[in-house]
Parts: structure tokens; C-alpha cells; sequence
């Protein structure tokens, strides 16, 4: 059925309202709820099946899925025949040939922690007769997030591959499976006394491969994947299998579903366990999980619940999308005991990792004046709880993306948290609008100082250039004493505003110049604390000079380019001196960068700065800290090196390449640092300075044999 819009929104409403009420106790209300779990979970799934589009996370799907069963099984004598629960849900298509699976491809029972692990062994144990008797050992493996497949090998050869469908039919889909470069097309079977085998699996794509599909697609002017698992389920069910390629789908085997020899007798009884046979997969050549690393087998349910734990804490660094960890009783004779349920094995769970998507309202929006003026739109959000962390605000960055993704104060929007990605909104549910949404209007105006804001050409952002605005100028005192700059510590953003409100910082050269006997006396300041301000003041004074550099709060300039800059000369003051050519040179600056460096040091106001700093006790002279480590075993390892003259035998670049090829570092002057001058012809005053200096002066040729 299709749904219009109305109804749309009355069914997401209803799904929350039912997740809030949880299962009522009282009969004829349960029975009520039975029939609105029922609508609402039939909506849901089609969203997520037929539209791709979920507008719930998948642990709101799965409350209210459980919700619903939990009312059928008190009152079994309201199961209808067409409920949620009484099939598998489907994803068969109408492009490709049905097959039957050898075995149903059922689903697996979720969990949520640690508790419902504890429950789950305890069932097992209550089916086993086992009371307190020994500890049951389990595999844990990740539980993959893309599309599940199913392999048939004969006589050693893949012969078909088929979706999960609706678990007992799917989708023969052999000629796509075969584009897989991880699926074996051979697998000696026969070793094993195997005829006839079906493995399920997972077929997926890497994270980092994902980004560059996606960024060809962008290239080609194609649509965008959303994540790796649509890009990944997608890919199965493409009409030419060059697409799988194109892709960089891949798969890994979790399950051997049948298997039987010659005479069609099931070979599983020879293997003792779960393990046994995933190790076997691995012999063969398939893709499994590695064993300790990506699988473990647990002596018993506690250390289950641990290795769960330390992965839900890991998963962004996996290098694929997983959704929670299955668990399965290693032994198969006591997996073959418990047998099935009509949904999902008894012998296995799945332990759920937090929700990364959900939606929530987008109550009101703020703007931000950053430290280079750069107005950011932020959306205030009705406090919703994603993989662990509640969300009350995300940025919407500039009010190109505002536009383009067409998002309004009131609607309901989906919010992602993946990995350590800043949440940030996908996109406003357009279909639960109902007229009251209203547009976000941008300010014409700075929300701080009130004067116009520019957008300069080619720019997304809006920014407020007025120099007196202050938050402008708040934000750059923050990020002066923040802790990756002149790291001052205590120094957090509530000292600043109240400084600069009480008048006793007006810009960055205050920071050393406060009073702190005014200090002692505000309220919440006592003795101690003003003394330990003073001593994280006076401490970052002595900083080396990346800090300051990077304190200066330039665009572009992060830690590194810093560290780069700093690298490159004996005192910050000297940046002033170098041309915008010189600063591209740098190797690693690109010209966004430099422009950015040679536009700050252009202005009077920042020499003057360093100049006050500087007077103020500021140390301003490169240490040797910051000559950056000699690397590996060069031969010109922890050497230094400049080059002057005109160069015959090579050009300075290349020449400066070698240097840094060979372990050793160029400088960009002569100073008591400087181990070796090269001096090419008509070499002039930085040949006399390393002369007077005793540094030794080297010829090319000298040069170059050092290198053998
Ligand atoms: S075992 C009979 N192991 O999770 C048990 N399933 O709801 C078969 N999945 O779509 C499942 N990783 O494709 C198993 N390591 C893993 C898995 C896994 C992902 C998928 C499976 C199915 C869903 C189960």
C-alpha cells in the first residue's frame, strides 16, 4: 500500500508513542496496541525494504518488533495470520530467477547488553538440563552491515549464489557473485569427504574504498551511495556484474547451513564445532573472520559480553561497517539439540551496538561567530541519545547545504553519528511535514556585532569582517589558550568571558599582562586557583614556537602545517620574511596554505603582536626540539643541510630531495644548527657566515658522494 502523507505522519507518531508507552498490562488495551504495532511495523518495513528510506533506527524497529511479539505471546489467541512475526521479512525482486535455499536463511534474535546476554545463556542452559553444571563455551564474530549471501558449492564449484530473499527463496544472483574477487570460484570440498555444501555470508565494502567509489560517482556525476550497506546490497542486484567490480565488492563467510557427502549425508557430525568449520572456510580460501582478532572463542557468557564490549568501543576503526557482534555456541551437537524457532536459531543472538541514525526534531536554529568571522548555522534538536552520546545541537555548516538539503525549523530530521564523524543531519523528512515547518532564513546581518556579513567569491561561508566584533575576537583569545595552541592550562572559555566583561583582557598580549591581584578578589576566585593560573600563564611562555604559530589561529594553519612552519625558521618573526613562492616550497604546504601564512604576516598587526608577546616574555626563537627527527637509517640521517650558489650538477630541488631522501633535513639558513653548507658557484654571504662559523663547506661532487 502506498502511504500519503498524512498517514505517514500519523504512523511515525504512533511508533513513538507506542516506544514511549512500552507493552500495557491492562488486556484491552494491549490488544489496541497489538493492532497499531502491527500497522506500524507493516510501515516501517516498507519504508526500509521497498523505499531504502528508514525513518527509525534499527533499534526503534526492533522495540517495537519485540513490543509486538511480546503481546502475542501472552495472548496467543490474538496472532493473525498476516502479523509482522509470522513471516521472514523479504527483499526478493522481480530482475532476477527465485531459487530455493537448502536451508532457511533465518534471523537472528537481537540483544542489547549484557543483561540479555546473562538471559540468553540462561535459557540455553535451562533447554540443555545443564542447571549450574559446566560454563558453556561461544564464538563471537562481528555482525557484518551489508547484504547477505548464499553459496552453493557441487563437487568443489561454486554452481549458484543467491540473496537471503525471504529466507527460505532468494534471488539467484550466481553471475554478480562471481565478480566477487573474495569468493572462490574452486574450493576443495572433496578434502573434506563434502559433495554438496550452502555457506552464508555477507557480501560488503571496505570504509576507505566506499569514500572512492563514492568520490568516482560524484566524478561521473552519478548519485551518491549512501553508506557502504546500500552501496553493498545494491551492488548485488546490479544488471551487469562489471558493476560488482566497479564497486570493490567483497565478502566475508560466516555459516555453513548444509553440507553433505556423496550420498547425501550430512557431514556436520564430523565437526565438533562452529570454530572447526569457519577454519576449514579458512583453509579453503574464503574470507573469515580471523581467528583472536575478529572472532573469539569464549570459555563462557562473561567473557562473551567483554569481547562485545571492547569491539562496540573499536568498531569505527574496523575496517567495515558492522551493526553489533553475533554470538553462537561453539558446539555443534548442542546447536543441533536447540534447533530453531520459526524466526531465528536458538543457539544464536545477536548483540546489538548502539543506534548511529534516528530522528528527532529540529527545534530552532542558532548562529556561531567563529574566530575568522565564519557565521555557522547550528541546529538546536530535540535531545535524542545516538550510539551512546545525547545530541542537542549539530552543525549545518553554511546556508549552500541548508538549501540544498531543503531542511526546516520543525521538521523532523534524521541525525547520524558514524565513527568519530561529528553527527550531522542527512536530510529532513519532507514526508512528515505538516505545513508548520517554517524556513531557515540566514541573517544578513553578524548576530554578535550587527554588521553586514560578507560572502566572499567562491566562499560557502558568511563572514562577519568587522575587526571589533567581539566575538571574533572572544573566540581567538579561546583558541590561544586552548590546549593544542598555547595549551594554558585552566584557562577555559568561562575565565575569558569573564575577563574581557570585567575589561582586564581586550586581546591576546593581555593574557600575560593580568591583574591578578583584580583576579583573587572576583567571586569563585580564591588564592590557589589564581596561583595556578599564573603559573600555566607564565609556564607557556617558555612554549616552543609551533604553539605560538598555531595560537595565532590562521586559517588553514592546524598543528602540523605549524610544526612544518616552525621547522622552517629560527624565530616566528622571520615567517614575515618569506615570499609567498618560498612558503609553497615547503614541502607538504599547498598554496591555500601559504596565501593564508603570508596574508596574516602581511598585516602590521601581527608583527606587532609577536613583538608584544615577545617583550612580554613570549619565547619566539625556534627550539631544537622542533628541528624535526632525522627518520630511519639515511646515511644522511640527523644531518642538516643548505644549499647556496648556483647548482651545476643538479637543480636546488632536486638536490634538497636527495637530502631528505637520504634521512637528513634542509635548513633555511645558516645558524649553529647547520651541519653542511653546500656551496654551488658564485656563492656569496651564506658561504662567508659558515665560514666565520667553521661549518663545513661541501662542493657538489662532495655532496653527491656522501650519498654512496
Ligand atoms: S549467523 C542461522 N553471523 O545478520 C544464523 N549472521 O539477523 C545465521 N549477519 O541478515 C546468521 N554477520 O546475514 C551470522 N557473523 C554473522 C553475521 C550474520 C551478519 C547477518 C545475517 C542476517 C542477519 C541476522
Amino acid at each position: 500500500m502506498l502511504y500519503n502523507s498524512a498517514q505517514q505522519k500519523a504512523l511515525f507518531e504512533q511508533s513513538k508513542n507506542l516506544l514511549q508507552e512500552g507493552v500495557s498490562d491492562n488486556k484491552t488495551k494491549a490488544e489496541q496496541q497489538l493492532e497499531q504495532l502491527c500497522e506500524a511495523i507493516i510501515y516501517h518495513e516498507w519504508r526500509y525494504y521497498v523505499l531504502d528510506q528508514p525513518v527509525l533506527s534499527d533499534y526503534e524497529y526492533d522495540c517495537l518488533f519485540q513490543m509486538l511479539k511480546d503481546i502475542e505471546s501472552a495472548y496467543p489467541d490474538l496472532i493473525s495470520a498476516d502479523s509482522p512475526t509470522q513471516r521472514v521479512s523479504t527483499d526478493l525482486t522481480e530482475d532476477f530467477p527465485t531459487v530455493e535455499h537448502l536451508t532457511p536463511t533465518l534471523s537472528l534474535e537481537n540483544s542489547y547488553n549484557q543483561d540479555d546476554l546473562a538471559d540468553f545463556d540462561k535459557r540455553i542452559r535451562k533447554l540443555l538440563n545443564l542447571g549450574d553444571g559446566p560454563e558453556l563455551p561461544y564464538c563471537v564474530e562481528p555482525k557484518f552491515d551489508g547484504g547477505t549471501i548464499v553459496l552453493l558449492y557441487e563437487n568443489d564449484k561454486l554452481v549458484r549464489g543467491a540473496t537471503r530473499g525471504n529466507g527460505v527463496m532468494g534471488d539467484e544472483i550466481t553471475a554478480n557473485i562471481k565478480a566477487i574477487n573474495s569468493i572462490p570460484l574452486h574450493a576443495a570440498f572433496s578434502k573434506y569427504g563434502i559433495a554438496k555444501v550452502e555457506l552464508r555470508g555477507e557480501a560488503l565494502i571496505r570504509k576507505d574504498l566506499f569514500e572512492k567509489v563514492n568520490s568516482q560517482r560524484l566524478k561521473n556525476g552519478e548519485q551518491l551511495f549512501a553508506n557502504p550497506r546500500n552501496a553493498a546490497t545494491g551492488g548485488l542486484r546490479v544488471k551487469d556484474p562489471k558493476q560488482v567490480k566497479e564497486r570493490a565488492l567483497d565478502a566475508f563467510v560466516y555459516q555453513v547451513g548444509y553440507a553433505v557427502d556423496a550420498d547425501g549425508n550430512s557431514v556436520l557430525t564430523k565437526f565438533e564445532t562452529h570454530n572447526d568449520l569457519i577454519r576449514m572456510l579458512e583453509v579453503l580460501g574464503f574470507k573469515v573472520p580471523k581467528l583472536e582478532e575478529e572472532m573469539a572463542v569464549c570459555p563462557n557468557i562473561g567473557k562473551v559480553a567483554d569481547f562485545c564490549a571492547n569491539w562496540q568501543d573499536s568498531r569505527d576503526s574496523y575496517s567495515y561497517e558492522i551493526d553489533g557482534m553475533v554470538v553462537k555456541l561453539n558446539n555443534l551437537a548442542l546447536q543441533d539439540k536447540l534447533g530453531y524457532t520459526s524466526h531465528h536459531p536458538r543457539w544464536a543472538i545477536a548483540y546489538k551496538f548502539a543506534a548511529k541514525q534516528a530522528t528527532t526534531k529540529l527545534l530552532n536554529v542558532e548562529y556561531q561567530v567563529g574566530r575568522t568571522g565564519a557565521v555557522t548555522p547550528v541546529a538546536k534538536l530535540d535531545p535524542i541519545e545516538l550510539a551512546g552520546v545525547t545530541i542537542s545541537s549539530v552543525s549545518l555548516h553554511n546556508a549552500d547545504l541548508i538549501r540544498d538539503k531543503d531542511i526546516r525549523i520543525g521538521d523532523t530530521v534524521l541525525v547520524e553519528r558514524a565513527g568519530d564523524v561529528i553527527p550531522y543531519i542527512v536530510k529532513a523528512m519532507e514526508e512528515l511535514r505538516d505545513g508548520n515547518e517554517t524556513p531557515i532564513v540566514f541573517p544578513t546581518h553578524c548576530p554578535v556585532c550587527e554588521s553586514e556579513l560578507e560572502r566572499p567569491e567562491g566562499e560557502a561561508v558568511w563572514r562577519c569582517v568587522s575587526p571589533a566584533c567581539e566575538a571574533q575576537i572572544l573566540e581567538r583569545l579561546k583558541h590561544f589558550v586552548s590546549k593544542d595552541a598555547m595549551d594554558i592550562d585552566g584557562f577555559g572559555s568561562a575565565y575569558i568571558d569573564k575577563f574581557y566583561q570585567e575589561g582586564l583582557l581586550k586581546n591576546i598580549a593581555d593574557i600575560y599582562r593580568l591583574d591578578f591581584d583584580k583576579i583573587e578578589k572576583f567571586e569563585g576566585f580564591g588564592k590557589r586557583s589564581v596561583e595556578k593560573l599564573k603559573k600555566a600563564i607564565e609556564a607557556s611562555k617558555q612554549n616552543p614556537i609551533y604553539r605560538l604559530i598555531y595560537a595565532l589561529g590562521i586559517r588553514y594553519v592546524g598543528e602540523t602545517n605549524s610544526k612544518i612552519f616552525a621547522a622552517a625558521v629560527e624565530n616566528v618573526k622571520d615567517l614575515k620574511n618569506w615570499s609567498l613562492e618560498q612558503l609553497m616550497m615547503l614541502r607538504e604546504i599547498g598554496p591555500k596554505v601559504a596565501q593564508a601564512l603570508f596574508d596574516t604576516f602581511a598585516l602590521p598587526d601581527t608583527l606587532e603582536l609577536i613583538l608584544e608577546l615577545e617583550a612580554l616574555g613570549v619565547n619566539t626563537n625556534r627550539l631544537d626540539s622542533e628541528l624535526p627527527k632525522a627518520e630511519g637509517s639515511g646515511v644522511l640521517s640527523g644531518k642538516t643541510f643548505l644549499f647556496t650558489g648556483t647548482l651545476t650538477e643538479m637543480t636546488r630541488d632536486e638536490a634538497e630531495g636527495m637530502v631528505e631522501e637520504h634521512g637528513g633535513k634542509i635548513l633555511s639558513g645558516v645558524s649553529k644548527n647547520l651541519n653542511y653548507l653546500v656551496a654551488g658557484e658564485k656563492a656569496g654571504s651564506k658561504l662567508e657566515k659558515a665560514q666565520k662559523l667553521g661549518i663545513p663547506v661541501l662542493t657538489e661532487a662532495e655532496f653527491l658522494e656522501m650519498l654512496i
